[in-house]
């Protein structure tokens, strides 16, 4: 077995630093409110989450126009979040409980704060002009290309003093590094080897594919498809990204790779959100590529049997022959699972994601069933729903960890910087610990049964040719033990005849209100309900 094989019997959760928990009243998380939950993720028993390793959102200095994402220094921590010291008790304290840290590396684009872009912007025979991506304006003075932003609006930004554009598929201020530079590429590459030294066991890498930009930086063609409600500043949506996730990417994803190997069992996480036809290609070829692309396909497609289904096998036949399916249900991109397909099938994705072959990864908060926070427009703090209207912000996925019922939800002594849900009195971890049937207690439960049980993690799946178009099921096997997963996707009630179900016990059902015994090809399951079964013949 490889050393960095962890990853594929482990469950990531990912942690939203801003948003976990604060500890020295000032609103917003920090990294000793992640040292102060450690044993709530996993204390080694049945009473705390269960999770495996940590992905922490970026906790770099940063004048936090994209909440981190723009980073003014890659090898140190915002004085918001805690210091390196901090750092390195994190890693410790993790590590002492047997939970990995994996962060956030952001290589496509520094903040405009950053010093190698104060350099590069000072004059245009500056040694770090090349660094970044200047272009001049077209002769009629219009943008260099057609590019838009992500988060809304143009790709390029004038600089007045210096007569030139810089390329941006962010925000303005978050100028995009010349990959193409091997100064560029040596001093990204040496943040990896800074934090690996410091004890870090991998990397999720923030818009992977961007790092390449077409060198004759053409334009984009219209995208016919585009919802014609588009708000007016989203020219990216409006346009097909053929020169995005380029051919030669495999070489710099090699090059990154090859740092990673010289420290022992360290992982590399992609940020990749292309069909999987080109999503595979961060594999690489014999294993020298990422360990995990991310895979975000559940949480694209639609919630029913027949799509999960399609989801799931496409996937497994996409995989290369050393390849390891993972799969996303939710991030802080996103609107939360629990919004997107209700809450009572929330619970039924918890059982799918915990018992498919595959590295899961839990969004923090989604163990509690948290809903999208209702973020009134004047205080909408991400930019993208500033760019591109209240109803695109990303803070709906943000908002703080419900820790208990006291005012700001133990989360902190001040009012948060955005606002707690309104939920927080009946959703939250104290509550949820002491009702039986949670959905906290679902995730321990199915966390701490998937650690014990091979078949759940390392064990092939076979799929159920069900008898009713509304469930989803298969059997997860290994060494002579066999497990029937069998989910209700509906809201009414499901019968379904399996032949290979003779006899089996109820593990775990979705509603946590029932086990025994079942003597019968006919299963019955109420709405919503999930089963996991344990096969006895
Ligand atoms: C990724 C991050 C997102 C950020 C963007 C720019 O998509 O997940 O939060 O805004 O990259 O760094
Ligand atoms: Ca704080």
């Amino acid at each position: 077995m490889q050393a960095n094989n962890w990853l594929r019997h482990s469950v990531v959760y990912q942690i939203y630093p801003r948003s976990f928990k604060d500890t020295n009243g000032d609103g917003v998380g920090d990294l000793q409110g992640i040292i102060n939950k450690l044993d709530y993720l996993n204390d080694g028993t049945r009473n705390s989450l269960g999770i495996d390793a940590i992905w922490i959102s970026p906790f770099y200095p940063s004048p936090m126009a994209d909440f981190g994402y723009d980073i003014s220094d890659y090898c140190n921590v915002d004085p918001l979040f805690g210091d390196l010291a901090a750092f390195d008790r994190l890693v410790a304290e993790a590590h002492r409980r047997g939970i990995k840290v994996i962060i956030d590396y952001v290589p496509n684009h520094t903040s405009d704060q950053h010093p190698w872009f104060k350099e590069s912007k000072s004059s245009r025979h500056n040694a770090k002009r090349v660094w970044y991506i200047w272009r001049d304006a077209k002769p009629d003075g219009s943008l260099p290309n057609n590019w838009g932003s992500v988060l809304g609006g143009p790709a390029w930004t004038w600089d007045e003093r210096t007569g030139q554009y810089y390329l941006h598929q962010f925000l303005e201020g978050q100028p995009e590094l010349n990959w193409r530079n091997p100064e560029v590429r040596k001093a990204l590459l040496d943040v990896l080897h800074f934090w690996l030294k410091r004890g870090v066991d991998g990397f999720r890498m923030d818009v992977i594919a961007f790092l390449l930009k077409d060198p004759d930086l053409r334009d984009n063609p219209p995208n016919l498809a585009a919802d014609p409600n588009l708000h007016p500043n989203d020219i990216y949506y409006r346009q097909l990204h053929r020169y995005e996730d380029l051919d030669e990417m495999s070489e710099v994803i090699r090059e990154i790779r090859h740092v990673l190997d010289q420290y022992e069992a360290r992982i590399g996480i992609g940020e990749v959100w292309y069909e999987l036809d080109r999503w595979v290609r961060y594999f690489g070829v014999n294993n020298d590529g990422l360990h995990m692309p991310f895979n975000f396909k559940l949480m694209q497609r639609p919630w029913s049997a027949s799509s999960i289904r399609e989801t799931v096998e496409s996937l497994e036949e996409a995989l290369p022959q050393f390849g390891w399916p993972n799969y996303v249900l939710g991030n802080h991109d996103y609107a939360r699972l629990a919004s997107r397909i209700g809450p009572a099938q929330a619970r039924l994705a918890a059982m799918l994601l915990l018992t498919l072959r595959g590295t899961p990864t839990l969004y923090y908060g989604d163990e509690l069933g948290m809903e999208n926070g209702n973020i009134p427009a004047d205080k909408v703090q991400d930019p993208q729903g500033i760019l591109l209207g209240a109803e695109r912000t990303r803070d709906v996925a943000r908002t703080p960890m419900q820790w208990d019922a006291s005012p700001h939800a133990g989360f902190s002594d001040v009012e948060p910087w955005l606002p707690i849900s309104a939920d927080y009195q009946i959703r939250n971890v104290v509550e949820q610990s002491n009702d039986p049937t949670s959905t906290l207690n679902l995730y321990r439960k199915l966390l701490w049964f998937r650690r014990q049980t091979p078949a759940l993690h390392i064990g092939s799946t076979r799929w159920l040719l069900e008898s009713n178009e509304d469930c989803f099921c298969y059997i997860r096997s290994h060494a002579r033990k066999e497990f029937l997963v069998a989910l209700n996707l509906s809201d009414i009630a499901q019968r379904i005849v399996l032949d290979s179900l003779k006899r089996g016990n109820i593990v775990i059902s979705s509603h946590l209100d029932r086990d025994g015994e079942i003597d019968t090809p006919e299963l019955s399951l109420r709405p919503n309900e999930g089963l996991l079964i344990e096969l006895t013949y």
